[in-house]
């Protein structure tokens, strides 16, 4: 008997149930229109899906238009958005992987550069392309950094607007077809915002302690909830940690995901920092292979919570020990899917799982093999 490497190991959440535990980790494209997906983005994400990935993110998408961290964010607060998505969740669908959105709203840091423009504030430039600044919002009028616009603090009704934009985009998620909804509480966005010390200095309901700062995320998680069917699992995004002893700490996350737990939330997606600038993947600095497990394993053991460790994880064999030590129920591939789309599919290789393409796509798995037993490959010899 073959065992299965517990990187393919099928895994059910609810009534969903992903063929490996391969997740694609939602990646910003800063190319929609007027917050529309486009070919690129159907192309781009189709390639994870077929690349064997068991799980498939679409980006960031935000609830409200001014949430969107770009000018080139997608979106779901209208109803023309949704066929954009649906062609995306359909295609990942018809090949073999599930499709997932990440929900949000980039608070304090929306309506920022695309990343190759420089990735800070909005400034002349950006205006001249036609990216003009939008009032940011938060949950008190602190900015991200120096440079940054000072946002508006959010009042109780502009709250209250904001769950229900949640629930429509929600809705609108479930319409198009997305079979998982995540909702990004991390990297210094408007709902991680609430619950760090930071930038959270609120005197009423929504700040104070942290059971206050707490509030919003918890708010938002019910509303979800509520509209997401029973049978579809929902996760929700983490930044773990802040970085600094003043700032959340991996306690407050453990306390967090309990409490996520009680709502209806199946998986936890630990990720960390983006406060104060970029997310800790993103910040200078040389990081470690899989600094973000321990995150992912705390939460796991001590909430009993199903959890997903990100961030530089990019061998196969890598990803098969933090499942086999229980670290871990699934593994994010970010960057390294961009290096390699077909990353699942070699991983089957790399682990012994599959030798004679048959995890591939049978249009070209079928070639392959007889390629294989057919064939002798050019031997490099050292160019001079
Ligand atoms: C191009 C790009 C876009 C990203 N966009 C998002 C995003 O939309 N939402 C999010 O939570 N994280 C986003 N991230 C972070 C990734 O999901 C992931 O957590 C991070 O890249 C670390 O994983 P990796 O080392 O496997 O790349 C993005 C990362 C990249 C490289």
């Amino acid at each position: 008997m073959t065992l299965i490497p517990h990187l393919f190991q099928p895994i059910t959440l609810r009534s969903i149930t992903s063929r490996n535990r391969i997740v694609i980790s939602p990646m910003c494209q800063y190319s929609a229109h007027d917050g529309h997906l486009d070919d690129w983005h159907l192309v781009n994400l189709g390639r994870f899906a077929v690349g064997g990935a068991g799980i498939v993110f679409t980006e960031a998408t935000a609830v409200q238009k001014s949430g969107r961290i770009t000018h080139g964010c997608p979106g779901l607060w209208c109803d023309s958005q949704i066929p954009g998505h649906a062609r995306i969740a359909q295609f990942a669908l018809q090949n073999g992987a599930i499709p997932a959105i990440q929900l949000g709203h980039a608070g304090r840091k929306s309506g920022m550069q695309r990343p190759w423009f420089g990735n800070g504030p909005l400034n002349d430039q950006d205006f001249a392309r036609g990216d003009m600044p939008w009032p940011p919002v938060g949950p008190s009028a602190i900015p991200v950094d120096a440079g940054w616009t000072v946002p508006h603090a959010l009042s109780v009704e502009d709250i209250e607007q904001l769950k229900q934009d949640f629930a429509a985009a929600t809705r609108r998620a479930l319409a198009a077809g997305y079979k998982i909804v995540e909702l990004h509480g991390a990297h210094g966005y408007l709902l991680h915002s609430f619950l760090s010390p930071l930038s959270n200095k609120r005197d009423d309901i929504y700040g104070g302690d942290l059971a206050g700062r707490m509030r919003l995320v918890l708010e938002l998680a019910e509303v979800v909830r509520a509209v997401w069917p029973a049978d579809l699992p929902m996760f929700y995004r983490t930044s773990a940690v802040d970085g600094t002893p003043d700032g959340w700490l991996l306690e407050d996350t453990v306390a967090l995901a309990k409490e996520l737990k009680a709502r209806g939330v199946d998986v936890v997606d630990c990720s960390s920092g983006g406060i104060a600038g970029p997310a800790t993947s993103a910040a200078g600095g040389k990081r470690q292979p899989g600094f973000q497990v321990p995150f992912a394993e705390r939460v796991r053991t001590e909430t009993g919570l199903a959890s997903m460790a990100v961030g530089l994880i990019t061998h196969p064999e890598q990803a098969e020990l933090i499942l086999a030590e229980g670290r871990a129920d699934l593994i994010a591939i970010g960057r390294e899917a961009l290096v390699d789309p077909s990353w699942p599919l070699h991983a089957a290789t790399a682990l012994g799982y599959d030798s004679d393409f048959s995890t591939w796509p049978i249009q070209s798995g079928w070639w392959l093999v007889r390629r294989q037993a057919t064939s002798e490959f050019y031997e490099p010899k050292g160019m001079k």
